[in-house]
């Protein structure tokens, strides 16, 4: 038996990177998954390489940012599947990067919008059905919350802020059933980690002298850590934030 068989698995931000590696990942593994995020195409398209890989998917359209966007997405999915077993609460922006001094609090506002109000309100939203199902949630941080790098203020004050969430919703939520876990990525070679570095090349120059690995990440290796957390064998995990970067955070 796959080991999310009968599971219905969430992951927002899940049309492309490592949410999409992520919800493909969950559908080998026998579970029926719900893309979301704000494009559609790419939604679209996401569903459409886990149908043609023999597994199940749809796509619900939801800004994580409004909170009548996120009951709407939990609400379509309990329609739909009839439960909810596992989150991915994956959707992120780096938002504007650069110096304090050219930065707004329109900015601040925006990134905190996104990444850490969006994922306190899917949790939220999904933790009473987690409940009935003794669920479980994986957030996305990011080792910015622990390696300081000048130009990332409020992305990596941000990601801080979600492994704080991530213990404080772990200890409220376990007597409920529901575990609350973070998966903590270092570069990995998405739209993202792209945009971050300004390029690719730049992207794994940083790697090949900053991580200890030598090299950037792929989004399936985000995804296997995902998988973990969320899965019956990591039963006694809870409120922990593993890191996934090559080493970055251990020198
Ligand atoms: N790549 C890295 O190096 C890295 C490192 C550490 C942590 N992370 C974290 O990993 C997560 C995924 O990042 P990625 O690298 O895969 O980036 P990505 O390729 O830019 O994907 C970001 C995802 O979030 C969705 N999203 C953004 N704003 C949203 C909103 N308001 N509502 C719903 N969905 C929204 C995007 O879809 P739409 O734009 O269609 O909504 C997209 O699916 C993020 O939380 C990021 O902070 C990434």
């Amino acid at each position: 038996m796959k080991r999310f068989e009968g599971k219905v698995v969430l992951v927002t931000g899940g049309n492309v990177g490592i949410g999409r590696a992520t919800a493909e990942a969950f559908a080998r593994e026998g579970a029926k998954v719900v893309v979301s995020a704000r494009r559609e195409v790419e939604g679209i398209a996401a569903v459409k390489r886990i149908a043609e890989s023999g597994g199940e998917a749809s796509f619900f359209r939801a800004d994580v940012a409004i909170e009548a966007d996120v009951t709407a997405l939990v609400a379509q999915v309990i329609r739909k599947y009839g439960r909810l077993d596992v989150v991915f609460n994956n959707a992120g922006i780096e938002g504007k990067l650069g110096p304090i001094a050219t930065l707004t609090a329109a900015d601040f506002d925006e990134t905190f919008g996104v990444n850490v109000r969006g994922s306190w309100l899917v949790i939220k939203h999904a933790a009473p059905h987690l409940a009935t199902t003794k669920g479980s949630i994986v957030n996305n941080a990011s080792v910015a919350a622990v390696v300081g790098m000048a130009g990332t203020t409020i992305y990596a004050a941000s990601k801080g802020a979600i492994e704080t969430l991530t213990r404080t919703a772990a200890i409220e939520l376990i007597g409920t059933g529901v575990r609350v876990n973070a998966v903590s990525p270092g570069p990995i070679e998405t739209d993202m980690g792209q945009r971050f570095f300004g390029t690719l090349d730049n992207m794994r120059a940083f790697a090949s002298t900053a991580v200890p690995s030598g090299v950037t990440g792929h989004p399936e290796d985000i995804a296997e850590a995902v998988l973990y957390l969320a899965s019956a064998e990591a039963r006694f995990v809870v409120g922990q934030t593993l890191l996934v970067d090559g080493g970055l955070s251990s020198q």
